[in-house]
């Protein structure tokens, strides 16, 4: 089985998919990683992340083994992080260059034990339309750009990371602005996606809702 969930950054995914992958026992592919990985190491290599030609090289060199080992670094999900992931992935040649490794662990999907699992959850922006259209259930997941904002606020507080709403606002919108402009792959729903805003919703709510349509679906 192959679930879905896309949608702007904050907007509950990541909460969502890894309670799911548990509930079904999935592995959970957070596809954000695969552009954090490459805006990663292009910080750490003191390169332009608005290069289009370097970000390819980066890109087309990435394996999940390396991508996991810069997940270890502290700045992998900061601002600086979220920041350059963001920029290189507007880049056509930076998501054609990632597409067949996402692509490839929907055909075998394994936990990062080696151990094959039955199914995978993609968790991102392009996951339904792009990287996997032919998904057995796909989630659109949103929520107002403040109320974002002041999760991942709170998220980079209890890290104790520098930082206030304000710039965390001003990110989320511009980041917001790139992934639903890029030419290549912005982010949107499927047409037979599930969309549903959790502005107004606790993550028990958002579990439920989501649960209860999967399990109508898989008794279907
Ligand atoms: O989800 P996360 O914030 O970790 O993603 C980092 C960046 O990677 C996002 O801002 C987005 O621009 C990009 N991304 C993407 N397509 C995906 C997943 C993430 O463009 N499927």
């Amino acid at each position: 089985m192959i679930i879905t969930i896309d949608g702007p950054a904050a907007a509950g995914k990541g909460t969502l998919a890894s309670v799911l992958a548990k509930t079904y026992h999935l592995v959970y592919f957070d596809t954000g990683m695969v552009y954090r990985a490459v805006g990663l190491d292009m910080y750490l290599h003191h390169e332009a992340p608005e290069d289009e030609n370097a970000a390819e090289k980066y890109a087309s060199a990435l394996t999940f083994t390396h991508m996991h080992e810069l997940a270890k670094n502290p700045d992998f999900r900061s601002a600086i992080g979220g920041n350059y992931a963001s920029i290189v992935s507007a880049h056509p040649k930076v998501r054609a260059a990632l597409l067949k490794m996402q692509q490839d662990f929907s055909k075998n999907p394994v936990f990062e034990d080696g151990t094959p699992a039955e199914g995978a959850i993609y968790d991102g922006r392009d996951t339904g339309t792009v990287v996997c259209p032919q998904a057995d259930i796909k989630f659109f997941i949103t929520a107002s750009t403040e109320v974002r904002a002041m999760r991942r606020f709170k998220e980079f507080q209890a890290k104790g990371l520098d930082t206030d709403y304000e710039t965390v606002l001003a990110d989320m919108k511009a980041r917001d602005e790139r992934d639903t402009t890029r030419a290549t792959a912005p982010m949107k729903p499927a047409d037979d996606a599930i969309v549903f805003d959790t502005s107004a919703m606790s993550i028990e709510e958002v579990l439920a809702y989501a649960l209860k349509i999967i399990d109508e679906r898989i008794s279907a």
